[in-house]
């Protein structure tokens, strides 16, 4: 039987909107909630304050491209030849930022590439992240991170934040050699919490991954901290908000 619909129901949480088009209600909240990682507990445009200081007026454009092109590559390598190209997530990481400085005119001496790319390893967490995973925590959900980046990033990432023991699982793509949004990359979020994706919420700041986990059949919130379009497909996220802290809302009282 479908679930009832109602006229977008406007839910006011702190400085975020959460829009839904279910009553959260009227819906059992999810045993899981599973986190993207780069762009959404990890700020991905943090390099570009390190990118600035060594290309003054590109830093910028440099962070924008290099993202852009490190998730060109995960689709490349896992679309063609049945994932024969596949290449883990540090060094797809470290090709599109050598493109990137290319293809913008900019000398990456092998100095400025590590000075980078550790700085990508090193990313900021967002500000909310440790308050929304402990609010989680405190009230006995499951939670993890199911993510492009290959376990050695993660670790790194995860322990520099101070998250470590907030979160149930830290699962990596890198397993089934295959990026999101590839179905065995989702599929190991479901493995992992041992229930269908029906069941768990899929948190992403990345609509591209938002739109591929509600396709998977998760409960997506999208978590557009930029003010962006959501992408042009057809299937919108089922929850968009302007914070992590939204995520909270699928847990009334
Ligand atoms: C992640 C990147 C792609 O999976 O955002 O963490």
């Amino acid at each position: 039987m479908d679930k009832p619909h109602y006229e977008e129901l406007i839910t006011a949480h702190g400085c975020n909107t959460v829009k839904t088009m279910e009553s959260p209600r009227l819906i059992a909240p999810p045993k899981a909630v599973l986190f993207d990682a780069y762009g959404t507990l990890f700020d991905v445009y943090s390099v570009a304050l390190l990118a600035e200081q060594l290309y003054p007026g590109h830093g910028q454009a440099l962070s924008v491209l290099w993202r852009d092109k490190q998730i060109e590559y995960t689709r490349l390598v896992t679309t063609s030849n049945d994932g024969a190209h596949y290449q883990p997530f540090w060094e797809l990481t470290c090709a599109a930022l050598r493109y990137s400085c290319k293809r913008l005119k900019l000398n990456l001496t092998p100095e400025r590439e590590a000075q980078l790319m550790n700085q990508y390893r090193h990313l900021s967490a967002f500000p909310e992240d440790r308050e929304v995973l402990q609010a989680l925590k405190a009230k006995g959900v499951v939670t993890g991170i199911l993510s492009n980046g290959d376990p050695a990033m993660l670790d790194v990432a995860v322990k520099s934040a101070g998250l470590e023991g907030l979160l149930d699982h830290v699962i990596s793509t890198h397993v089934v050699r295959k990026y999101k949004t590839h179905p065995q990359a989702y599929a190991l979020g479901e493995k992992a919490c041992g229930c269908p994706a029906s069941q768990i919420a899929f948190v992403s700041s990345n609509s591209w991954d938002a739109l591929g986990a509600t396709w998977h059949g998760y409960r997506t919130l999208w978590v557009n901290r930029q003010n962006l379009p959501f992408e042009e497909l057809g299937t919108p996220p089922q929850h968009t908000a302007s914070s992590l802290r939204a995520v909270l809302d699928f847990f009334p009282d």
